[in-house]
Formats: structure tokens, C-alpha cells, sequence
């Protein structure tokens, strides 16, 4: 590992460039490193078009939404986290305050909510019109023999055309776009989630993940976006790593420990999330088959500065550009950078 010296620098999922570009101005400020990760994935957890992610984001399958998030941070060694939780826009500053201000590390459920009032949160319905209708497809979706159901073995193949006509005669104020995007997440139900990690220049990282998780999942499932060591993870001295994606795969292989760990004995980024994929795909036999359904994605941020997104699957689009992207800011505006993958999806 090069002792470069430590510059400020932002990496995040691709819905976080707006994350990135706070996140670089409060470090360049002289703002803690995790305050400004935390600030950057503010913006999207308060923003209701993100449907993953907080305020708007697709709810559980009892029409709830329920938020996952985690912090950690670098110079303290110290992190938090909140699972499950309810009608908290920002559940990162949750996370935040349970760092802070308890002895514990992680908080969940009813617990959660109530810790978060106690630390003067405000409350509120986290659902959307937008999202309560996607729900509300999603229910109809099940009477589909083809249509997602929890209790099933796997993910189901949609039908080849969603069923605009019949859905507009139920939800007759909803536009024609809507309507798609609703039966496209009712069949294959998004992950999302924002992973945001910081280094700056005095070599201080700190990381956040924060998610509202597996669209329509049964009540109380957690993903791995809350678990230190999975969704995020963090050790200064070598650097930090996070993850987006499904994930249940995540957590098999405590992908963000497993990848901070392998920067510590000398793999760059790239090639240390590239072992965490190779680790998902060992656990279906590397068939590419089953590994088809999966959609997951690591970050990594290493000490000096160099940085990765990697993919389980990315494909070239018609203009020669990469499906799958991560968020970069170094000092300028912020921008998409394509992911190093293990599998390629033709078009
Ligand atoms: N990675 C987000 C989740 O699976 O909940």
C-alpha cells in the first residue's frame, strides 16, 4: 500500500453523487468525516423519488416501510446502527445517536422508534403515493402465478409486458409510467441502498449505509445494510468498504469486514471486492444460472485514497457505456465511474 498523503475524497453507490458532492464540501469545510458521510445520504433518505432509500422508500409486504442503517467511524473505532426501524425519515442519524449516545451498538424495531423519539426525531409516514401504489400493484401482482411471493424458492420471471390496461381501471389516477415502474418493482423487487465512505486529508474515514431494504420482505426482515462488518465496515488503517444489492449474499460473506480485511493483507480495491464476489458466487457453485437473479455490489475506500465499485453482473449499454456505476468525488464535481465485475450480461 502506497503512504500517499491522505487527500479528501468521497465514494458512494451510483444514486449517491448528490451524497458525494455534500459529503466533499463539508470535509473541505473541516467537517468530521462521518458527519459528512452522514449529511450526503441525508439528501437521499429525505428525497421521495428514491424508492430505496428512506422517506419513499418501498415498504414491506404489510405496506410499512422499514429502515435499516449503520455508521461507523474511523477515528473513534466507534459505530452504531438501527434495524427495522419506523417513521424516521433519516434512520443514519439514528444510527448516529445510538453511537453516541448509548452504550449499545445496535437498536431494532419497536425499540428503535422509540429510542429515536426519546433522542427528539420527528415522526411520520415514510410511504408516498408513489410507493403505496407500487404496494398496492405488488398485491394485485401475487394473484400472477409469475408474480413475486416471499414464501416461494426464488425469484419469478415477470410477465413479458406489463398489464397497464387492467391496472389502469384499479389505480385510474396514477399515470401509464407509474403503473410500469410499479409492476416492474412488483416482480423484481429492489434492493437499492446507499453506501457513502470518506477519507480526508488528515487520513480519517468514516462510512454509512442506510436503505429501506428488500421491497415487499416479510415484517422485521433485516438485510445487511445495518450490520457492521456486512453493510459497512471501517478500519482507518487500512480503509473502508460497504455494499449495496441483496442482501442476504452480503451477509454470508460479511462482505464489508471480508474486504477491508483482504485490502489489510495487500490487495488493491478492485481485486478485494472481487474476491467478496467470487465468495457469493462459491456459495451457488459459481452457476451462473442461479447467480443470474443476483444483484450485488461492493465499495471499497483504502487508506491512500484509491477506490473501487465492483458487480456480481454489469453490461455494456448500446452506447458502449457500463450499466453498473459507482459515485466518485476527489475535489471536483462528482461523478459515475463503471464497476470492475465478475460476470458480463449481454444486452
Ligand atoms: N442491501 C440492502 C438489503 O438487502 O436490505
Amino acid at each position: 500500500m502506497s503512504a500517499a498523503t491522505p487527500r479528501n475524497i468521497v465514494i458512494s453507490s451510483a444514486n449517491g453523487l448528490r451524497a458525494c458532492s455534500k459529503a466533499m464540501d463539508m470535509l473541505r469545510s473541516g467537517a468530521d468525516t462521518l458527519d459528512a458521510v452522514i449529511a450526503g445520504v441525508n439528501i437521499i433518505e429525505l428525497d421521495p423519488k428514491d424508492h430505496s432509500v428512506g422517506y419513499g422508500g418501498l415498504p414491506n409486504e404489510e405496506g410499512v416501510v422499514e429502515l435499516d442503517a449503520c455508521v461507523m467511524h474511523g477515528p473513534t473505532r466507534r459505530c452504531g446502527s438501527v434495524a427495522s426501524i419506523r417513521n424516521i425519515k433519516t434512520p443514519s442519524l439514528v444510527a448516529k445517536a445510538v453511537m453516541e449516545q448509548t452504550d449499545h451498538i445496535m437498536i431494532v424495531g419497536d425499540g428503535a422508534l422509540k429510542f429515536a423519539r426519546e433522542m427528539g426525531f420527528e415522526e411520520t409516514s415514510l410511504l408516498t403515493d408513489e410507493s403505496r401504489i407500487a404496494w398496492l400493484v405488488w398485491k394485485r401482482s401475487l394473484r400472477d402465478p409469475a408474480g413475486h411471493n416471499n414464501w416461494g424458492p426464488g425469484l419469478d420471471s415477470p410477465p413479458a409486458k406489463a398489464p397497464i390496461a387492467e391496472l389502469k381501471q384499479f389505480f385510474p389516477e396514477a399515470t401509464e409510467d407509474t403503473l410500469a415502474w410499479a409492476w416492474s418493482v412488483a416482480v423484481h423487487p429492489p434492493k437499492g441502498t446507499i453506501n457513502c465512505l470518506a477519507l480526508n486529508t488528515r487520513g480519517e474515514m468514516s462510512g454509512t449505509t442506510t436503505t429501506s431494504g428488500l421491497a415487499w420482505k416479510i415484517a422485521g426482515r433485516v438485510g445487511d445494510s445495518p450490520l457492521i462488518g456486512a453493510g459497512c465496515y471501517v478500519d482507518q488503517d487500512v480503509g473502508a468498504a460497504g455494499s449495496t444489492g441483496r442482501g442476504e449474499e452480503n451477509i454470508r460473506i460479511a462482505g464489508g469486514h471480508t474486504i477491508v480485511e483482504n485490502m489489510r493483507h495487500g490487495m488493491p480495491p478492485k481485486e478485494a471486492c472481487l474476491d467478496a464476489l467470487k465468495r457469493v458466487a462459491r456459495n451457488f457453485d459459481s452457476d451462473r444460472n442461479r447467480l443470474a437473479a443476483i444483484d450485488i455490489n461492493f465499495y471499497a475506500l483504502r487508506r491512500d485514497g484509491e477506490h473501487a465499485g465492483a458487480t456480481l453482473w454489469n453490461s455494456r449499454r448500446p452506447d458502449g457505456t457500463w450499466s453498473k456505476t459507482y459515485s466518485v468525488n476527489d475535489g471536483g464535481e462528482s461523478r459515475l465511474e463503471p464497476c470492475v465485475y465478475l460476470y458480463e450480461k449481454k444486452a
